[in-house]
């Protein structure tokens, strides 16, 4: 049994997706989620910066009491390969869970991957896909202004501008006649349905923050480091930018109020 935190960061409040999915499994787990909303996006940075930025974001939340850190970002994830962030406790990224419920979902073996541009040039989501089945054809496409339209809030099902988006980007995808899609980067949950209307019934979705937080909940108990509390857990939330912008923008995100404490952090101290 273990009652420190479970540590969760991401660039900005994609990562949210996971620690959703984390109360809902885990209701007694004390959450420490730090977002990096001065720096976001990372997606469109060099494999440097998103590793030095990554390194920093660990840091910050190692001063704090936790016992398992989850990258709940798919650029970081996806930047490091499958190198762990650390040792010295549990970890994950987003993209071997998202792979393995991927594979465990595709019918006709075909799997697409959206992601920002550094996920997809990375080629980490193909390579966890085909560790797992090697015969698997998969189909990646990069959708640069998606964090952007989710960040500033055109996220409803019939918003014409992130409706033409998803066509620009999906449609190469949806061409080669894939059942199951990644959603590669923990923002693209929240404009689920939009992806879901233009993909079609017949493609199931696959959100990596969701995934990560199933896989830490199995990683928790297999190591039997859950918590003894049988109280609702704590949620804090740090940012580097505003916390009212965060507030505002989580709301998006959680379907909810944001259910815990929010503080801002200076960038200085994340070294
Ligand atoms: N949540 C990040 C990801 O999953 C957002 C993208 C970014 O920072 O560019 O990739």
């Amino acid at each position: 049994m273990n009652n420190d935190a479970i540590g969760v960061f991401d660039s900005g409040v994609g990562g949210l997706t996971a620690v959703k999915e984390l109360n809902r499994l885990l209701p007694n787990e004390d959450i420490i989620f730090f977002g990096d909303t001065a720096r976001i996006p990372y997606g469109s940075r060099s494999k440097e910066t998103i590793l030095k930025y990554a390194r920093q974001d660990v840091n910050f939340l190692r001063h704090h009491k936790i016992k398992m850190i989850i990258a709940a970002c798919g650029t970081v994830s996806s930047t490091i390969g499958s190198k762990p962030l650390v040792d010295d406790m549990p970890f994950t990224g987003v993209v071997l869970p998202a792979a393995q419920a991927a594979c465990g979902a595709t019918k006709n073996g075909r799997i697409g991957v959206i992601g920002t541009p550094a996920t997809i040039r990375s080629g980490s989501f193909a390579k966890a896909i085909k560790n797992i089945n090697p015969k698997a054809a998969v189909i990646g496409n990069a959708c640069p202004l998606f964090v952007h339209l989710v960040e500033n809030g055109y996220t409803q099902r019939d918003n014409k501008i992130t409706k033409l988006a998803a066509e620009e980007y999906l449609t190469p995808i949806k061409n080669e006649g894939v059942d199951t899609l990644i959603m590669g980067c923990t923002h693209y949950p929240v404009i689920k349905d939009i992806i879901a209307d233009f993909m079609g019934e017949n493609v199931t979705l696959i959100s990596s923050g969701e995934e990560a937080a199933k896989y830490a909940q199995v990683c928790l108990m297999e190591n039997d480091m859950l918590t003894e509390s049988t109280e609702k857990g704590h949620n804090t939330f740090y940012v580097s930018d505003s916390t009212e912008l965060f507030e505002e923008n989580a709301k998006h995100f959680l379907c909810h109020k944001v259910n815990g404490e929010v503080f801002s952090c200076n960038l200085e101290d994340l070294n």
